[in-house]
């Protein structure tokens, strides 16, 4: 059964791996379960976010898996499907990709091919996908991720940051993405209105001191307890989310 999966992408500092954890959060609170948080972004950051280790990203395990002997016994093939295995890192109702760098100066049409087939053998066993990607959405263009059913454009609410939302939303279509299924994400909101909106609206998230306590504390932001404002607004963003998607019961 195919899962639901859902791109969070956004400039710099909107708030994309902040709302790609507490999404992450409230789908398994709700039961959807399990679900594969994937981080694309290069400096990632989403497991400390989600309050777990990881250990080597998809990229550092390709350069080196690809480079370096296979042991005795074992084909290429198969050694990156044992090795992609344990690049995941397994918690509490969802596991952790995270993505690393999408490649080098060689040349890894081979190795990204394989890991496309890993990666998209592997979503088949989750109920939904979240992917924590960066503004240049990098992973999603390359098809490292496949196509998202939904992406999620994060935006402050100011005119400007909503200029910004509107290029990325552009760049996705430019990338294949289908229009109808970009939404945007005011995150950080103190209530204003959002002038003009360019984008249709999935959520407003509120601006939450809960979530600078948590970061300024070194806590994982998905520790904000329950009813602060941010994690409420995303479990609103997550029934949102849910109902476009239709997610299905989950199949394990
Ligand atoms: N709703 C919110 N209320 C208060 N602070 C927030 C909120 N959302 C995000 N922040 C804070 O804003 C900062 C940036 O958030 P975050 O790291 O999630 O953004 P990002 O888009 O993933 O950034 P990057 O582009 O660097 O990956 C963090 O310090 C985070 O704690
Ligand atoms: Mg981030």
């Amino acid at each position: 059964m195919k899962p639901c999966t859902v791109a969070i992408a956004g400039k710099g500092g909107t708030g994309k791996t902040t709302i790609a954890a507490l999404l992450v959060d409230t789908l398994v609170a709700a039961g959807v379960r399990p679900v594969l948080a994937v981080d694309a972004d290069p400096n990632a950051n989403l497991h400390e976010a989600l309050g777990v280790a990881v250990g080597e990203t998809l990229g550092t395990m390709r350069e080196e898996a690809f480079t370096r002997g296979i042991p005795p016994g074992m084909d290429r093939r198969a050694y990156i499907g044992y090795r992609f295995r344990k690049v995941l890192v397994e918690a509490g109702g969802f596991d952790l990709l995270a993505m690393g760098r999408p490649e080098g100066t060689g040349c890894y049409c081979f190795a990204n091919d394989l890991l496309r087939e890993c990666v998209d053998a592997l979503v088949q066993d989750y109920s939904c996908v979240v992917i924590d990607a960066e503004a240049g959405m990098e992973h999603v263009s390359r098809g490292t991720v496949g196509a998202p059913d939904v992406l999620l454009v994060v935006s402050d609410p100011s005119a400007r940051g909503l200029r910004t939302a509107l290029r990325i939303r552009d760049l996705a279509v430019s990338l294949g993405l289908d229009e109808g299924r970009i939404f945007l994400v005011v995150n950080r909101s103190k209530g204003e209105a959002v002038a003009d909106n360019p984008l249709p609206l999935a959520a407003v998230i509120p601006y939450d001191p809960a979530i600078e306590e948590a970061d300024v504390a070194g806590r994982p932001v998905i520790s904000v307890p329950p009813g602060s404002p941010a994690r409420v607004a995303v479990e609103g963003l997550r029934r949102w989310v849910i109902s476009y998607t239709a997610v299905r019961p989950p199949s394990r």
